[in-house]
């Protein structure tokens, strides 16, 4: 018998498969062409690419996490009048009219409802080790030096201020409260950036995490540090 066959990966992808995921890469990079809000292209290419990565270590269905992870932002709730399963939706019936198995579709819907991020208090438990390196892929992306840059984009076009010594970080309790609350990039922060790493599913996406989330505390370390000469010296 010929081992060799023995070593094959698990989840090869069919040609037609292949096909439904080049597709859906051409149908995302159009609709999130114009974005200005974090949820551009190149965010979803980094968590494609962060996702299929973490899927190969963990052995998950590569599929269902590159489907999942392509079309995870396709609808933003903070641009949909608050409506958080509105990416689920439309993934739906994108995937529905390529012809993809119910079954598929189904869990990959399934995982966009679940990564979306509702309040630094809201259990948002993914189950599947699919759904858990598609979440581990975009909350990474939320760290680090790009994590850093993408936060103060946001702020910027939301018209926050980056910082104000007055306003305290705030932990929300409900979906709801997080959806309103307005407040500083900082505070951000603490509100959300810091509290990732322990969040983390996999092996490798907490591996990952641990050189992003210390990269962001000398970040505010040294933001601090900035502010407080300048204050001391007017
Ligand atoms: P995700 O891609 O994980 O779904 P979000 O939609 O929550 O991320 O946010 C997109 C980007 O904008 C992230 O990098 C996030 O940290 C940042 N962001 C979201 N809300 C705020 C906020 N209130 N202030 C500053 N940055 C934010
Ligand atoms: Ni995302």
């Amino acid at each position: 018998m010929n081992t060799n066959t023995l070593q094959q990966p698990t989840h090869e992808i069919s040609s037609t498969h292949q096909s439904i995921i080049d597709q859906t890469v051409t149908y995302v990079k159009k609709m999130l062409e114009h974005d200005q809000t974090g949820h551009d292209w190149w965010h979803i290419h980094r968590v494609w690419q962060t996702a299929l990565y973490i899927a190969k270590k963990e052995k998950g269905d590569s599929l269902v996490v590159q489907l999942a992870a392509l079309l995870h932002d396709i609808a933003d709730w903070k641009f949909n009048d608050g409506d958080d399963k509105a990416s689920a939706r439309v993934a739906q019936e994108w995937l529905a009219s390529m012809g993809l198995e119910k079954e598929s579709i189904t869990h990959i819907c399934d995982i966009i409802n679940a990564v979306t991020f509702k309040g630094a208090g809201v259990e948002s438990q993914i189950k599947t080790l699919e759904g858990q390196a598609v979440q581990d892929a975009d909350r990474l992306d939320a760290l680090g030096a790009i994590g850093i840059a993408r936060a103060f984009t946001y702020g910027g076009y939301k018209g926050m201020p980056m910082y104000d010594p007055a306003l305290e970080p705030k932990f929300h309790a409900s979906f709801e409260e997080y959806k309103k609350h307005k407040g500083t990039t900082i505070n951000h922060f603490y509100e959300k950036l810091l509290l990732l790493k322990e969040l983390m599913n996999t092996s490798t996406g907490k591996r990952l995490a641990e050189d992003r989330h210390q990269f962001i505390e000398s970040y505010l370390n040294q933001f601090f540090l900035e502010w407080n000469i300048v204050n001391e010296n007017t």
